[in-house]
């Protein structure tokens, strides 16, 4: 009797430590099913990836993340500026309370069994310099890299937000090769996050080049069209005409849904061809838009999405685009319903 309890005794310690050793360093995940654990995710905008969290009106809060798994999210991607909380020379330290900070984050998302990927997000000096910017860029993921290696295989590193401006598809295909080689050294079962050229245009991914050799990986597409929809009245676009573009809806008709349903299924076929997994990983209007057209257009997303096998990661959660309100502490009902319909 005391044998086979002993023995019992070690297979289970010898099962914990195998789970234990895959979730942390071990195995290398498939990243089809990481996409998959990913599902339906909101993005925690406007806080850690402003200039100073709070500045842009956001402090994250740990009830933010309960009300998103309350809701039935799977996942939270965390925008975060860590070019704005690091030395600007050599070595380019990573501020201590920052990494502490952003610690927090990472773990009130964990520990609720949330899929999270955590990026590099306006890195503005990089999109005008990216040669000038490339040695503190790759120092700093070596840093964050680092950091969170022994974290387990739900946490996702994107490695950075929009390329835009100078940082155009080759430069960014060659700083993906460059990246991947620094990350891979201390994670090298770690399921990464890269998104095409030109704001992670959909339009882009034919210019996307990946390390072959690396399966692991998730291919990111933002969408915001149409833009003077979803961006109507937006104050930060660069073009004065944001504004005349308020009252402009979104109603379903068959062109305007024939227009996702075609840039969708060529980036579906793009995944297929190149055998990657996709995610929408920024999609959502501003609230300039009225309620009815926004509802229609953040369901019509989700579900296209939702078809062709891709992830999303709704923008944002509690700010201009927000699924939440944040100053009335309730839900903005007809969005969280278009994310996460009830169920029948
Ligand atoms: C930017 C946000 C912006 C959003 C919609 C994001 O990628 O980081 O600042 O609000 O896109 O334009």
């Amino acid at each position: 009797m005391i044998k086979i309890t002993k023995v019992c005794v070690y297979v289970e310690v010898l099962f914990l430590l195998i789970c234990s050793a895959c979730n942390a360093v071990g195995s290398r995940p498939d990243p089809f099913k990481q996409n998959e654990l990913l599902g339906r995710g909101v993005n925690l905008g406007n806080a850690l990836e402003a200039p100073m969290e709070g500045q842009w009106g956001v402090t994250l809060e740990a009830e933010y993340f309960e009300l998103i798994q309350g809701a039935g999210f799977n996942s939270v991607r965390i925008p975060v500026r860590w070019s704005a909380h690091a030395l600007k020379d050599k070595p380019y330290t990573i501020e201590a309370s920052f990494f502490k900070r952003v610690d927090w984050a990472v773990e009130q998302a964990l520990s609720r069994g949330f899929h999270v990927i955590l990026n590099m997000h306006h890195y503005e000096e990089i999109y005008i310099d990216p040669a000038g910017h490339q040695q503190r860029f790759l120092a700093l993921w070596e840093q964050i890299a680092g950091h969170y290696k022994d974290q387990p295989a739900n946490l996702l590193f994107e490695f950075l937000n929009e390329p835009n401006k100078n940082l155009k598809a080759e430069p960014w295909n060659q700083l993906i090769e460059e990246v991947l080689k620094v990350v891979r050294r201390s994670n090298p079962y770690r399921t990464v996050v890269i998104g095409p050229a030109s704001w992670n245009n959909i339009d882009f991914l034919d210019k996307l080049r990946l390390p072959d050799a690396d399966r692991n990986i998730i291919v990111s597409c933002h969408y915001y069209k149409p833009f003077e929809f979803t961006h109507q009245g937006a104050s930060w676009v660069g073009t004065s005409a944001a504004k005349d573009w308020i009252g402009t809806q979104w109603s379903g008709t068959e062109k305007e849904g024939q227009a996702i349903i075609e840039d969708f299924e060529k980036a579906r076929v793009w995944a297929q061809k190149n055998k990657r997994p996709v995610n929408i990983g920024e999609f959502g209007s501003y609230s300039k838009a009225d309620m009815a057209s926004r509802a229609l257009w953040t369901a019509f997303i989700a579900r296209q999405a939702e078809k062709k096998g891709f992830s999303w990661t709704y923008w944002e959660f509690c700010a201009g685009f927000g699924v939440y309100d944040r100053q009335e502490k309730r839900w903005n009902e007809p969005l969280v319903r278009a994310l996460i319909p009830p169920e029948k």
